[in-house]
């Protein structure tokens, strides 16, 4: 396969488009409950760490891979090795991430239907004046319920796949360059709003107080598939992106960037939902449930509450379909490069996932009890495995791919970062976020 001739027209747009894929679930559902799972502040200091230590130089590994080789990611791997003299199978690395996304996007797709229920229904203020346990026994009804839970699902895949089919500068980029902006103001007004309630304090005191006794390999293992998670990193979907990007633009000061954006949403938005819980006296440890049951819990009799809701769901909503339109494009993009045109690439990929994705919905009613593999059902296998375990094993490859396989000359010229930067970047991946990566995944998985 030839080179690609799609790049984002500006640099700005490359930035938002890599804002837009860090930027979801992750930072607004995920961050917030684990973090209360786990004992707050010590969570949020680990996962600090490893987007310092790993996800920002991995991250940096992986959009210049694909930046390098100009082609989708599994033609790049297999393109740059060849120039390497390395063994062509680094392209299965492609494939890997592949499936990684493929994974992902199948439960991402669901719970961002929930999004889309749960906006319609604020905007309607359905939660106004019902108690907790009503609220509760409704989303577990939802959740029971195969037909909305499909209708959902599909509606918001088709959102995702239309945009992909668009192409990069007529759909990814359009959407992104009109979303990401949005997305920060709805943030702050919600984080405003959270600052005059009188939860703000103890949110910030459970979010900036560690509590160093709680930390153990697993709640180390959670924090760094976390910060692979949140920062997109591993699947090869940024990748994809880097292929995309223009011929000046430092990569390095793109991702720094990046990084900062989206850790300054998962704070405020992990700000704005504690605030909440604790003005009302909620349980910040309620899981995965805590965006979906106790904020409009918190919100049924606060004034303005269904508007505040509906400008969280909303959020949400925006945020995911920025990140889905991202774990797409690497099928999309391999699928193109054996062949076949966009559009039909992005017909098969949302077929499949959408299939893919049936597991998960049903793994709320019928597939509830059934054990697929170490004791879960399909949707509590797909949203724990591949970020916990994929992205970080795929971000170590491509890692080691970037900083030990590839040229140097080639390498240094896809970061733009100057030779000195180049040192350090590589230093870092090499001696820093390689052995972290491996020791982290080995003692969290033993
Ligand atoms: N970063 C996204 C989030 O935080 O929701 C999730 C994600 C997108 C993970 C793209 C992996 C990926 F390749």
């Amino acid at each position: 396969m030839n080179e690609t001739l799609e790049r984002w027209s500006t640099r700005r747009a490359f930035i938002l488009a890599v804002t837009g894929a860090a930027v979801g679930l992750g930072n607004i559902w995920r961050f917030p409950y684990i973090t209360g799972e786990n004992g707050g502040a010590v969570f949020l200091l680990l996962y600090m760490a490893f987007v310092l230590l790993l996800g920002l130089p991995m991250m940096m590994a992986e959009i210049l891979i694909g930046r390098a080789g100009r082609r989708s990611p599994m033609q790049s791997l297999g393109y740059l090795a060849g120039q390497a003299g390395a063994s062509r199978h680094w392209r299965w690395l492609g494939l890997f991430g592949a499936f990684t996304v493929f994974c992902i996007l199948s439960f991402y797709s669901v719970v961002s239907g929930w999004s889309i229920e749960f906006l319609v229904a604020a905007v309607n203020g359905d939660f106004v004046g019902r108690s907790a346990t009503e609220i509760g026994a409704d989303f577990d009804a939802f959740l029971a319920d195969p037909g909305r839970m499909t209708f959902n699902h599909t509606l918001f895949l088709m959102m995702t796949m239309l945009v992909v089919a668009a192409g990069v500068a007529k759909g990814l980029e359009r959407l992104n360059n009109l979303l990401m902006p949005l997305l920060y103001l709805l943030l702050l007004v919600l984080a405003g709003y959270a600052a005059t309630t009188d939860g703000f304090a103890p949110a910030l005191a459970w979010l900036f107080l560690p509590d160093l006794a709680a930390v153990t390999p697993l709640v180390m293992l959670q924090a760094m598939g976390h910060a692979f998670f949140t920062l997109a990193v591993g699947a090869c979907a940024l990748m994809a992106y880097g292929a995309y990007m223009p011929e000046h633009q430092s990569l390095s000061r793109a991702v720094v960037a990046v990084a900062v954006l989206d850790v300054t949403v998962a704070l405020l938005a992990g700000i704005a939902i504690f605030s909440v819980v604790f003005a009302q006296g909620l349980d910040p440890g309620e899981g995965p449930g805590l965006m979906f049951v106790t904020l409009p819990v918190a919100f049924a009799d606060l004034p303005g509450g269904p508007l505040w809701l509906s400008l969280f769901f909303l959020l949400l909503l925006l945020a995911t379909w920025t990140s889905s339109i991202n774990l797409a494009e690497p099928m999309v993009a391999i699928l193109q490069g054996w062949g076949l045109r966009r559009k039909a690439a992005a017909a098969v990929v949302g077929v499949v996932v959408w299939a893919l994705g049936m597991l998960s919905v049903l793994s709320f009613s019928s597939l509830a009890e059934s054990r697929v593999l170490f004791g879960m059902n399909p949707f509590e296998l797909v949203s724990s495995i591949p970020p916990e375990v994929f992205l970080p094993l795929g971000g170590l490859l491509i890692a080691i791919f970037a900083a030990w396989v590839m040229p140097e000359e080639t390498s240094r010229r896809a970061l733009d970062a100057g030779p000195n930067g180049f040192r350090v970047w590589r230093a870092l991946v090499r001696w820093v976020s390689i052995p972290l990566t491996l020791i982290v995944l080995l003692a969290g998985l033993i």
